[in-house]
C-alpha cells in the first residue's frame, strides 16, 4: 500500500520533461550500481535491505529489551549524536503524542535525550528532571569513540552508579555499537551490558532501522513491526524499478539534480504539521552528510510553517533566488477540530465557523506554494498519507534512496563523511587528547 504521493505541477515552469527523461539511462545506470553494489561506498549498503532481511526473531529481541526499559524507567535516556540520535528521535516526535513526555504513566516513559551536544546546562538541567525518578539509559555509537555521546554517557553512568549502586546500574543501561571494534564496545563487554550491534555495512545516518533507531523507537511504545513493513513497501517499490514514472524516490532525486544544475542550490524542506519537525532535521542530516562534499551538494535547509511564514517567509518569497522548496505535508491529521460560530463576530472569524483547522492549515498550503512559484521558487510536494509507522517506514526508505540517488548523479560517495573528521582533530588538540598533538 503506497503512502507517498508527489506532486510536480509547481516543478514544471522550471523543468521541462524532456530534461527529466533525459537522466533516465544515468539512472538506470546508478540504479543497477545501487543494486549490484559496484557504485562508490559499496561497503554500505547494508541499508538497502534492512527491512526485508532484518527477521522477526531480531524484532522480537528489540521489544523484549524495549520492554523491560519500559517497566523499569519513568525516563529513559537515548544517548547519541547524528545518526546516532535523530532517527530516533524523528520517529517518536512523528508518532507520539505532542505531549507525550508530560503526560507519560507507569509503563511508558518519558523519554529525553542526550550526548547530542556538549552543553553543561543542558546535561545539568537533565540531572534535575532525573534526580528523583527511576532512569534507564541507552548509549548508542557505532564508532563507539565520539566525544558527546561518550561525555554524556560518562556524566550520567556516574550518576546512575551514585544512585543505584554498580549492579543495579548495570541492568539499566543497554549499549548500541559495532559488534567488534570501538571503546564502548570494550566497556559493554567489561561491564556486561546489555547491547545490539549496528551492521557493519550501515553508516550512522542509514541506521534508523536498525536497533539503533529500533529499540528507542519500541521503549516509545511504537509498533517496530509496521515501521518495518513500511520500509519493506518502499524498498519493494524502489528496488523494482528505476523507471522515472514509477519509482518517486528517483524522481524526487532526478528533480533535485535538475535543480541543482539550474543553480538552485538550497532546497528548503518545508512542512505544515510541527509533528514533522525532527524528520526534517533526520532528512537534513541524511541530504548534508551524504552529498555535501568534493565542494558540491544542495544545501539542506528546513522551514516549519505556518510558523516561519511569519520569519522566514520574507526571504524565501523575495530574497536570492537560488532556492527550491519541497512541501512535506502529512495527508490528515488524527483528530479534527472545528472552529466555532460566535454569536459576536468580534474578531471577524464567523466567516472560517464549522471549518476544521485542517481546511485552513491546506488552504495557507496552497497558498504558500502559488506564491512561492510565483516569486520563482520551484516547488515541488510529498505527501504522506498519516502518522502511521507504516507510513513513516515508507517515508524513511523514500528518503534514504532518493539522497543515495542524488549523490550518485553528483558523482560523490553518499556514505561517507570525511569532512566530519576536521573539527574533531582540532577539538582534540585544543583538549590535549593523547595523540593530538599541535603544530
Ligand atoms: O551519519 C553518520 O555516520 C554520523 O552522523 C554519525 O552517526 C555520528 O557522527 C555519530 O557517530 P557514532 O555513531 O560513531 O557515535
Amino acid at each position: 500500500m503506497n503512502a507517498l504521493d508527489i506532486d510536480c505541477q509547481n516543478i514544471k515552469p522550471f523543468i521541462t520533461d524532456p530534461e527529466i527523461q533525459s537522466l533516465q539511462p544515468d539512472i538506470d545506470r546508478l540504479h543497477q550500481a545501487l543494486e549490484q553494489g559496484t557504485g562508490r561506498g559499496a561497503d554500505y549498503l547494508g541499508w538497502l535491505d534492512l527491512a526485508s532481511r532484518t527477521s522477526s526473531e531480531q524484532l522480537g529481541t528489540i521489544e523484549q529489551s524495549a520492554k523491560q526499559l519500559r517497566e523499569h524507567c519513568d525516563v529513559f535516556v537515548n544517548i547519541g549524536i547524528g545518526g546516532s540520535y535523530l532517527g530516533a528521535r524523528a520517529a517518536i516526535s512523528y508518532l507520539s503524542h505532542t505531549f507525550s513526555n508530560q503526560m507519560s504513566t507507569k509503563g511508558s516513559p518519558e523519554i529525553h535525550f542526550a550526548g547530542h551536544n556538549l552543553n553543561s546546562d543542558y546535561h545539568a538541567d537533565l540531572f534535575d528532571l532525573i534526580a528523583d525518578r527511576d532512569v534507564c539509559l541507552n548509549v548508542i555509537s557505532k564508532s563507539g569513540t565520539t566525544t558527546e555521546p561518550a561525555v554524556a554517557f560518562r556524566l550520567l553512568k556516574d550518576r546512575l552508579e551514585k544512585k543505584y549502586g554498580k549492579a543495579e546500574a548495570k541492568k539499566r543501561i543497554v549499549v548500541t555499537t559495532d559488534q567488534a571494534k570501538g571503546a564502548l564496545k570494550k566497556l559493554a563487554e567489561e561491564e556486561g551490558y546489555t547491547t545490539f550491534v549496528i551492521p557493519d555495512d550501515v553508516g550512522g545516518r542509514y541506521s534508523v532501522l536498525t536497533p539503533v533507531g529500533l529499540l528507542p523507537i519500541a521503549v516509545a511504545g511504537i509498533d517496530i513491526r509496521e515501521l518495518m513493513e513500511g520500509a519493506k513497501t518502499g524498498e519493494l517499490a524502489c528496488s523494482g524499478s528505476s523507471g522515472l514514472d514509477k519509482n518517486l524516490s528517483y524522481l524526487y532525486a532526478g528533480i533535485r539534480h535538475l535543480m541543482y544544475s539550474k543553480g538552485k542550490t538550497i532546497e528548503i524542506l518545508a512542512s505544515f504539521h510541527p509533528s514533522l519537525s525532527y524528520v526534517m532535521e533526520w532528512w537534513k542530516q541524511l541530504a548534508g552528510e551524504s552529498d555535501g562534499k568534493e565542494f558540491k551538494g544542495i544545501f539542506p535547509a528546513s522551514v516549519e510553517y505556518t510558523t516561519d511564514l511569519h520569519s522566514m517567509g520574507q526571504w524565501v518569497q523575495e530574497g536570492n533566488r537560488i532556492l527550491f522548496e519541497t512541501f512535506l505535508l502529512v495527508g490528515g491529521s488524527r483528530r479534527q477540530l472545528k472552529i466555532p460560530a460566535f454569536e459576536n463576530d468580534g474578531d471577524g472569524l464567523n466567516y472560517l465557523a464549522g471549518k476544521t483547522l485542517d481546511f485552513v492549515n491546506d488552504k495557507a498550503y496552497k497558498g504558500t506554494a502559488m506564491a512561492h512559484k510565483e516569486g520563482e521558487v520551484p516547488n515541488m510536494t510529498i505527501t504522506v498519507k498519516d502518522r502511521s509507522p507504516h507510513s513513516l517506514g515508507q517515508l524513511f526508505y523514500f528518503f534514504e534512496r532518493a539522497i543515495a540517488m542524488t549523490g550518485y548523479l553528483m558523482d560523490v560517495n553518499p556514505f561517507d563523511q570525511p569532512g566530519v573528521e576536521f573539527y574533531k582533530k582540532n577539538m582534540f588538540m585544543l583538549l590535549n587528547k593523547p595523540g593530538f598533538s599541535k603544530g
